[in-house]
């Protein structure tokens, strides 16, 4: 492969989305999303014209909407959050780069601005409460001293219930082109890549290691949603909990380079994955992070099983 390169990152004030706001996709059987973002401990509510939000418990961001339709998985928009003082700057700043603003798809009822990316995934820019994360999650160890027992009963097991989107991954089929979009356009920055392979864009306002990440594909769609978990206990919980309601085909447990979370992916009724993420990096508000390109070994995983050898499948377009 070519020499392995380190991106530059520069400037403060900096025109970019701060989150994730939420992602749509529609699927053939709307009962077996409910089972699953349930299982997965998702807060999973009837927005009471056919379609699912999905929603962390205890909190009123949705960060999904699930509809029925078609025969298999489509991944059918992705909204990044941004600061209401912006959204000007982003109408002339798309005028600038000659990117056509758009209606919203079909049924979704928005005026903020639509655009879409080099693959033809539509993409919204909305103003929003910036719901990523101001500093680095906060998570649980609960060291042990000598003497006491650390582990619980598993009469105690308390359902795991995710925190956060933490992140979203794309597949798409050219992820240089997908970074150059992603990065001038959005305004998300490179955190890591393995060139052509996979890369990991944050948020320019203070986000983790990724709000994106783009896996190379023959086209695009929705590679696996990432939620983030207070402890790696609950990783592993997580996992049990889904095999205990039929979900056991998974990746895990394991922990990334790239990132550094260690994960637990459990994969959906369309052949996509959720994550359970736990401890990834963060990247504070104008904090030069060094983006650098990385072997493909590191691009998936510093310890844990193999991954299923159909891990990286786009069933979006698979024959
Ligand atoms: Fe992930």
């Amino acid at each position: 492969m070519s020499e392995l390169k380190s991106h530059a990152v520069t400037g403060s004030d900096h025109l970019g989305v701060h989150s994730v706001d939420h992602f749509a996709f529609s699927v053939p059987d709307i009962e077996a999303a409910r089972d699953f973002y349930t299982a997965f401990g998702l807060d999973v509510r009837d927005l009471g014209d056919g379609r699912l939000g999905l929603y962390t418990f205890g909190a009123d961001h949705r960060w999904g909407v699930v509809s029925q339709g078609g025969e298999r998985k489509k991944l059918a928009y992705v909204s990044f959050g941004a600061y209401e003082a912006d959204i000007d700057r982003f109408r002339r700043h798309f005028a600038d780069l000659g990117l056509k603003t758009e209606a919203p798809p079909e049924g979704v009822d928005s005026n903020s601005l639509w655009i879409r990316d080099p693959d033809g995934l539509a993409l919204e820019i909305r103003a929003g409460e910036k719901v990523t994360p101001d500093a680095k999650s906060h998570y649980e160890m609960r060291p042990t001293p000598g003497g006491v027992a650390a582990a619980i009963k598993r009469g105690e097991i308390a359902p795991v219930k995710p925190r956060r989107l933490a992140h979203i991954a794309l597949f798409s089929p050219d992820v240089a082109a997908g970074v150059d979009f992603f990065t001038r356009t959005l305004g998300l920055r490179l955190s890591d890549q393995s060139p052509g392979i996979v890369a990991f864009m944050h948020g320019p306002h203070g986000s983790d290691h990724h709000l994106v990440a783009l896996a190379k594909s023959d086209g695009s769609g929705l590679h696996h949603l990432s939620w983030d978990v207070s402890s790696i206990e609950e990783v592993g919980l997580g996992a049990m909990q889904m095999s205990a309601r039929g979900y056991s085909k998974s990746w895990g447990l394991g922990r990334h380079v790239l990132g550094s979370n260690y994960f637990q992916y459990i994969r959906d009724p369309w052949g996509s994955y959720s994550e359970f993420s736990f401890d990834i990096d963060y990247i504070p508000k104008e904090h030069a992070w060094e983006a650098n390109d990385h072997l493909p070994d590191d691009a998936m995983f510093l310890w844990g099983p193999n991954p299923p050898e159909d891990f990286i499948t786009n069933f979006e377009t698979a024959a």
